[in-house]
């Protein structure tokens, strides 16, 4: 089988398959050069280095200052006019500037912050069992993983209830717009979907903003625009952007864990059985586990700012190089037995929340909380849920997304 990363058909192939190529990739002395083709409309370089190995994820990811995260991380990068438009997410940016935004929003994230929405998440998960047992068994996604991790953002900003239903609207053009394109017509009408999508999000984010600065109330709109870190707050298109990251990175990474998790607790029932027999022993190795072996986000990308020598290959300032989580977490000389799912295993290395560094997941405590509030309603209340059949993917090469996954109880 013949590898290249940069080919969109690549990411059609079964995740097996693409497991074995990146072992492949895993085993050879070096990086691997990738030449990508040009999409109109799309910024795209001339290629990149696949890093494959735990150990050069690592390093990057701690070494900021040499692999940037400007232009921009995801594959191909954004085109310059999305800047102007949209104004700039900190997943994109590098310190001081990452920095500071990162300090503001941060607050949203403390222990204390997490610990007030405990509640809520509970509440929330009990009303999706209570739906789920009235409805009857169908689709995972729809019926359980979509509903939570979009719900407890929302709760956070405090989006009104009657304007939920058009969050949600616009957050799944967005998603479908991060699969793989088959063509120039179909990126161009993607492309325009989304614009429209983001920019209502924001204007939606901005006006509650400015109606919440004269009159705040507990959520984070009104945190955000009311705070003053070290001098400093949000301005309005920084609120609008955090807004639209929040929704597009906690959103479907904790929906495809979820949706890929019920199905390894039903490939796995002795490790199923671990778990249920002791929840709160093994829930949070369930986890990591969980997060190891689907790599909800399967690569970020840097661009390299000096000569640098990685492993031998030498590295020029301006090359690209791409972060494969999903293929650094199945690296055995860090995870033994890599392809076996194991909830007792030491997780801790694992790069699933991103490596070591500035950009390491922001809401990694939050995601690690729904899920382990999911799973326990799920199983005390339904304790013969299981998955069904195989999921439906959806074709990226960026979330290791699930469209569907049928389930019964
Ligand atoms: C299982 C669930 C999740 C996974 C696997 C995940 C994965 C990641 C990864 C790999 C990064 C690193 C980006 C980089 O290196 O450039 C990241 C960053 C980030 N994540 Fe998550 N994430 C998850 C859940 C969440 C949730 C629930 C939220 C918030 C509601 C969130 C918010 C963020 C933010 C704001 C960043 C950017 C941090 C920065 O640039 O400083 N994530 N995430």
């Amino acid at each position: 089988m013949e590898i290249d990363l940069a080919d969109l058909g690549f990411w059609r192939r079964p995740l097996k398959e693409r497991h074995e190529a990146f072992a492949r990739l895993r085993d050879l002395d070096r990086p691997v050069f990738f030449e990508e083709k040009r999409v109109p409309l799309l910024r795209s370089g001339r290629g990149f280095y696949a890093l494959v190995r735990h150990a050069d994820v690592v390093e990057a990811s701690r070494n900021a200052k040499v692999f940037s995260s400007e232009p921009g991380v995801t594959s191909p990068e954004p085109p310059g006019w999305v800047k102007h438009v949209f104004g700039e997410s900190m997943v994109n940016m590098d310190d001081p500037r990452h920095a500071r935004l990162r300090r503001i929003v941060s607050r949203a994230f403390s222990p204390k912050m997490l610990s007030n929405l405990q509640g809520d998440i509970d509440a929330a998960c009990a009303r999706i069992v209570d739906d789920v047992t009235a409805s009857g068994p169908g689709d995972f996604v729809t019926q359980v993983a979509a509903k939570l991790p979009i719900h407890v953002i929302c709760d956070m900003m405090g989006i009104p209830d009657d304007v939920r239903a058009k969050v949600h609207q616009h957050v799944d053009i967005s998603t479908a717009y991060s699969g793989v394109r088959p063509s120039l017509a179909h990126t161009v009408r993607m492309a325009a979907q989304n614009t429209l999508a983001l920019l209502a999000l924001q204007r939606l984010v901005i006006n509650m903003g400015r109606e919440r600065s004269g009159a705040p109330g507990n959520d984070l709109v009104s945190a955000l625009v009311t705070a003053n870190v070290d001098g400093e707050r949000l301005t309005d298109r920084e609120l609008g952007s955090f807004f639209t990251l929040l929704l597009v990175a906690g959103n479907e990474t904790a929906r495809n864990t979820m949706a890929h998790g019920i199905k390894l607790l039903t490939d796995n029932p002795e490790q199923r059985r671990l778990l249920v027999d002791d929840f709160d022993a093994h829930i949070g190795g369930a986890i990591e586990e969980m997060v190891r072996y689907v790599s909800p986000i399967m690569q970020f990308r840097r661009t390299v700012t000096e000569d640098y020598d990685l492993r031998g290959l030498q590295l020029k300032a301006g090359d690209k190089v791409v972060l494969f989580y999903g293929s650094a977490n199945r690296d055995e000389t860090v995870f033994p037995d890599a392809d076996r799912f194991d909830i007792t295993r030491d997780t801790k290395p694992h790069v699933g929340f991103g490596g070591p560094g500035p950009h390491f997941c922001l809401g990694a405590n939050l995601a690690r909380q729904e899920i382990r509030a999911m799973f326990r309603e799920l199983l005390t209340r339904l304790p013969e849920i299981r998955s069904v059949g195989e999921p439906e993917l959806l074709v990226s090469n960026f979330d290791n997304s699930v469209r569907s996954q049928a389930f019964t109880f």
